[in-house]
């Protein structure tokens, strides 16, 4: 979702810092205590699907869950642990299933509760961890409580939603914009009130500070927790309150009409971020917990960090993984990446975990952003940094976003908002199986154009060539988890020249020293430790080992390319 963008993270960083996080008496594991503590969330790597867009299993051009269940094995073969699934509820589709009728059932465009049930079952017998989509701030227009509550101001679901009376003028109650274009109320003309949507007209708020609506979604909640999934994503968790008193925004001085949305120009003083929030994700974690298989949620939050760390929860009581958005909305520069992850090692508590991402169903995809020449360099820092990472379907074989024509676009944020570049089709185009024109996704016509470089860009091709972006995926994945020093050991940012990033991850004695060149050049790096090191994987030789007496002159980096070295002992 397009939202405030972070604060620029503090002043200059130092060049060398230890920011070593032993000696906790925090909530989750820290590096001191033994690998077998930690929790599959921390070690494990989150993969995101879009189920429209993932595998069409009845040639309706529409991804679904048996498709899903279908590839499963893919996953496993990659090597990632935890498979997001957004939703898959009975919808309209007016916001592609983010409006939501009845989260307690499957739309049969995905097919069926059995299908869920099964794909979970086959999913942790492959020993991959299941979590889904759920979105509380809002419902469909068409869920039978909107339905009710807007049929009288008697009705007793009245307020299970946001409803207010216009403004003296007969306009809208206040500014408050809806984060998908427009404003954020709309007038149901029989009752003569506005309802509240931070979303469109057909995604209305529920009102979170109704006990009964805290009580009907946690019975949700544990409609899924009892079938056995692990874990929710939680759409858009930064929107659960507004302002009680109805304030308006204040403007936005930065606010720039040919790059931000229409909502920006405000700032969401009162309509993000409400303190009264971490109240109810306190709720939602408590049931959680009365669960085993230590249940988590990741949070959908689009915050500075210094906002995003109280969803942690004071006591670490609150949200486990709360979505660090740095890398997705930071100017991709050595500069700024440096920062963003010495800020995550300074501010996330002791007794948290950080995570990282590179882009999802929302944003432009990682290729497009990047270039095609720098997601080597990306992929190694995704998985090389301390905390859980979020990678997002298709971009381990480098898919980029697919332009859709002006006629086919299907986005209703970009029918909304035409032509600001805010349209999220174009991340959202199937996955390539093969080189087969529709690439193994559908026999059908897709509902997303594949793109015209499928006969290249597909997941058959990238395994069967050894140096591919996909392989090199599969063998840091694989290094991850075979390294408890990749995985949960501690950070330390080391010098390093100029276009070199450079860090040591340690565990238990173990040391690995990540070194990421972001230069046109190649970079020799003399770190002074090289002695007996030994090169694990290189984002561009893979396994190849540097030339006879590397350790003496330094690890050489190719242009936009990175090492994984272990240091002897
Ligand atoms: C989240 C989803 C986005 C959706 C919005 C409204 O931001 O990621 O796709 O449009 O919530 O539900």
């Amino acid at each position: 979702m397009p939202s405030p963008q972070p604060e620029a993270p503090g002043a200059d960083s130092p060049r060398a810092i230890d920011v070593s996080v032993s000696g906790s008496a925090g909530r989750v594991p820290q590096p001191q205590e033994s690998a077998s503590e930690w929790r599959w969330w921390q070690r494990g790597v989150i993969y995101e699907v879009y189920p429209r867009s993932f595998q069409d299993s009845n040639g309706d051009g529409v991804g679904d869950l048996r498709g899903i269940r279908q590839r499963l094995p893919y996953l496993a073969w990659l090597g990632v642990d935890i498979v997001w699934i957004p939703p898959v509820y009975p919808s309209p589709m007016a916001d592609f299933g983010y409006d939501v009728i009845d989260p307690t059932a499957i739309d049969p465009l995905f097919g069926t509760l059995e299908d869920m049930d099964a794909l979970i079952a086959d999913a942790h017998q492959l020993g991959l961890k299941v979590i889904i989509d759920f979105v509380p701030n809002h419902t469909s227009d068409q869920c039978p409580w909107f339905i009710e509550s807007r049929s009288g101001r008697d009705n007793p679901k009245r307020d299970w939603y946001i409803w207010h009376d216009p403004a003296p003028d007969g306009g809208p109650p206040t500014n408050w914009f809806s984060h998908l274009g427009g404003r954020a109320w709309t007038l149901d003309k029989a009752s003569g009130q506005y309802y509240m949507h931070s979303f469109l007209p057909e995604q209305p708020d529920l009102n979170w500070r109704n006990n009964e609506v805290q009580e009907a979604v946690l019975q949700q909640l544990r409609f899924w927790l009892d079938r056995g999934v692990d874990g929710f994503r939680m759409d858009a968790l930064m929107h659960l309150f507004k302002d009680a008193n109805f304030h308006n925004n204040p403007p936005n001085p930065d606010y720039d009409p040919k790059v931000h949305g229409e909502h920006e120009q405000l700032m969401p003083r009162f309509t993000l971020d409400q303190a009264e929030v971490q109240v109810v994700i306190a709720r939602m974690r408590a049931l959680l917990d009365q669960y085993d298989g230590d249940r988590m949620m990741l949070g959908e939050l689009y915050l500075p960090l210094e906002a995003l760390i109280a969803y942690y929860g004071a006591d670490g009581k609150g949200v486990q993984l709360p979505t660090n958005s740095l890398l997705i909305l930071q100017p991709w520069k050595i500069d700024s990446i440096r920062t963003a992850i010495l800020e995550v090692e300074r501010l996330v508590p002791q007794f948290a975990w950080p995570n990282w991402s590179f882009g999802n169903h929302d944003k432009q995809r990682l290729a497009t952003r990047l270039g095609q020449d720098q997601v080597r360099l990306a992929a190694m820092l995704l998985l090389t940094l301390r905390g859980t990472p979020i990678m997002y379907y298709g971009d381990e074989i480098g898919m980029h976003d697919v332009p859709v024509a002006p006629e086919n676009i299907r986005d209703p944020f970009e029918k909304r908002v035409p032509n600001k570049g805010f349209g999220r089709d174009p991340e959202r185009s199937p996955m390539r199986w093969d080189a087969s024109p529709k690439a193994g996704f559908t026999t059908a016509e897709p509902w997303l154009p594949m793109g015209d470089d499928v006969a290249s860009v597909n997941v058959a091709s990238a395994q069967a060539d050894p140096g591919s972006l996909l392989n090199l995926y599969h063998h840091l994945l694989a290094l991850r988890r075979e390294e408890p020093a990749l995985n949960i050991g501690r950070f330390e940012a080391v010098d390093a020249p100029p276009t070199v990033l450079a860090y040591l991850r340690e565990h238990h004695g173990r040391r690995l020293l990540v070194a990421l060149n972001f230069g046109t050049t190649p970079v020799r790096f003399k770190y002074p430790d090289l002695q007996g090191a030994s090169v694990l994987l290189g984002s561009h030789t893979h396994e190849r080992p540097q030339a006879d007496g590397w350790q003496q002159e330094g690890v050489l980096l190719p242009a936009f390319g990175g090492e994984i070295i272990a240091l002897a002992g």
